[in-house]
């Protein structure tokens, strides 16, 4: 925390404490509303230049739709800029840029989602309410859809990278002129399409963080997407023999993957600690003669094991891991809805195949290979090395929900295993740089059974745990970076109801990989915390 240091010597006496200190926050808000970022960005255009005061809500009102967010509630006094930037003579970026009065010296960019182009502004709120002057950016396009992808790369280049790293260049500078002091370190902070954002990041441009919060990342993009699109081609449409209902999936199949794998970490709990070791049979369920009820068709049997099975090119070889049990409760009503995803379709229409008229249910590995070869945006994301950001000092936290229904949470082992084998690395090395914590029953960046609030985003996500390094994400990469207080292992925290008011139901320990959480025994309970340890 940096005072502003005429405020120092007052700190004894209240009442003038309290005069200046009004006085102060008056000298912030001139600040504000005097600086000119624009002047500073080429060809940018200023839209918001705003103080925002603690306590109150940012109105949102021309944001997207589909973003569904219309404001957002801010815990800390800041200045609020918003800009729009060319980045070529056909494509911008909607730029936003939360500057606290209260700063730590940091800078803090945040990720996005999906195919969108929404600004998490709950990260910017995050950030803020933490020290950091936060950068967000619509990633080159508003919505979520992606439609004006087509034919327009230089709309995808936005997306695939240039929309991160122009935010951070400009996001720098400004914070220096802002602050009139240089940023000190630099971090990021994003979820699914956002963790890939901040490994690619750290691939293309090492100079540009300290410290990287990565979680589920969508690396290996294009076979992500294809991965995603053949769903709806396995489940096929309701009422198709291969469908099954979403009350199926949630009740017949998950009880039986409980049955065959909860036990495997030795709590019987409702959550499978390591579902690598979970090996589902759903041949048990095969309806026998006239069973009707809690079974499976033939096809119904073909529809689980697909989904739980590695994703194979026609010759044998890897396209994209299998999804991992436990997730169906979740994914029944997205991937496994008997619905084309909507994301996957925006990517194959608009980015790959620039085909409006592109029909869903004609996915084919055909399409899979045409995505790896084109590459929208050089979005793949699959790096075998990232010596340069190691060699600066950079560091990745990395975590990845057990319970994901929308990237298997089985490709970050896969990836950490690309990286250390291209690095030529064991895990006590690539502990030097790159840390992988599993988080047993979380979902997709957030929600599941599991203690899944770890600080990785604004909204629910940080509220009520501590700000430190054993509990919170984005303060364990900060003590990383700067103290050298690398994280062993994450507390996470479970709220009843997932509701904070309601109190923490238990916190769990998430283990660094390649270790995993191994429950103690003997007549310990599961939900306490001492009862498990990092095997
Ligand atoms: C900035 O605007 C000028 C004049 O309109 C144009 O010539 C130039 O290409 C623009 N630069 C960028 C980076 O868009
Ligand atoms: C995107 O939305 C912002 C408001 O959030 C608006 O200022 C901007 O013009 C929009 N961009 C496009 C390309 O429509
Ligand atoms: C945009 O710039 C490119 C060169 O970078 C040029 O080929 C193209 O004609 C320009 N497009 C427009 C609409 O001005
Ligand atoms: C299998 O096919 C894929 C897609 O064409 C290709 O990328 C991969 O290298 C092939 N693997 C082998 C072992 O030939
Ligand atoms: C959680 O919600 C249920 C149902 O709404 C309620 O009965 C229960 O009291 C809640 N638990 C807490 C700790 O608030």
């Amino acid at each position: 925390m940096r005072p502003a240091p005429s405020l120092l010597g007052f700190a004894l006496w209240p009442s003038l404490a309290a005069t200046r200190s009004i006085r102060a926050t008056t000298a912030f808000e001139n600040k504000c509303l005097q600086f000119r970022p624009e002047g500073s960005v080429r060809n940018a255009t200023r839209t918001e230049l705003q103080f925002v005061k603690a306590g109150t809500r940012v109105a949102l009102a021309d944001n997207d739709p589909s973003c569904n967010t219309d404001g957002q509630a801010v815990t800390a006094d800041l200045c609020r800029v918003a800009m729009s930037i060319p980045t070529s003579n056909r494509s911008s970026i909607t730029y936003e840029m939360w500057l606290p009065e209260t700063w730590s010296g940091r800078f803090l960019a945040t990720g996005n989602g999906g195919i969108g182009g929404c600004v998490e502004y709950e990260n910017l709120a995050y950030g803020t309410a933490n020290g950091f002057a936060t950068v967000g950016t619509n990633n080159g396009h508003n919505g979520t859809n992606g439609d004006t992808f087509y034919q327009n790369e230089d709309v995808v280049a936005d997306f695939g990278w240039r929309s991160l790293h122009t935010s951070v260049e400009v996001g720098k500078k400004l914070a220096a002129l802002f602050y009139s002091e240089a940023v000190s370190k630099s971090y990021f902070i994003g979820c699914s399409l956002g963790g890939r954002q901040g490994i690619h990041s750290a691939e293309l441009f090492p100079e540009d963080f300290d410290g990287i919060v990565a979680g589920a990342p969508a690396v290996d993009f294009n076979n992500l997407y294809s991965s995603r699109a053949r769903y709806f081609t396995i489940t096929g449409a309701e009422g198709a023999p291969s469908f099954i209902s979403a009350g199926t999936w949630k009740t017949t199949i998950h009880d039986e993957v409980l049955r065959q794998c909860d036990g495997l970490d030795g709590a019987m709990d409702g959550i499978i600690e390591d579902p690598t070791l979970c090996k589902f049979q759903a041949e048990t369920l095969l309806c026998g003669t006239n069973q009707e009820g809690d079974c499976l068709s033939d096809a119904q049997v073909q529809t689980v094991t697909k989904v739980f099975s590695n994703y194979l090119w026609q010759n044998g070889s890897m396209l994209y891991p299998a999804m991992q049990p436990g997730s169906e409760i979740l994914a029944a009503g997205g991937l496994y809805s008997g619905k084309p995803y909507g994301p996957s379709v925006g990517w194959f229409k608009f980015a790959v195949l620039e085909d409006l008229a592109w029909d869903p249910a004609s996915f084919t590995t055909d399409d899979a290979l045409t995505a790896g070869q084109k590459d929208p945006g050089g979005i793949r994301t699959w790096p075998s090395s990232l010596a340069a950001f190691e060699g600066r000092g950079g560091k990745i936290l990395t975590y990845h929900g057990q319970q994901d229904q929308q990237i298997t949470s089985f490709n970050s082992p896969r990836f950490y295993e690309h990286l250390a084998a291209g690095m030529g690395y064991v895990p006590a090395q690539m502990d030097r740089f790159y840390r992988l914590f599993r988080i047993p029953g979380m979902g997709h960046c957030n929600g599941g059974p599991g203690a899944w609030v770890v600080g990785q985003a604004g909204s629910t996500a940080a509220r009520g745990i501590p700000y430190d390094r054993e509990h919170n994400v984005l303060a364990a990469v900060v003590d990383w970076v700067e103290k050298g207080m690398a994280p062993e292992a994450l507390v996470g925290t479970k709220y009843a109801n997932d509701t904070v008011d309601s109190g923490i139901a238990y916190r769990h320990t998430h283990c660094k990989y390649p270790a995993k959480s191994t429950f103690k025994g003997g007549d310990r309970k599961p939900s306490e915390v001492d009862s498990w340890e990092c095997l």
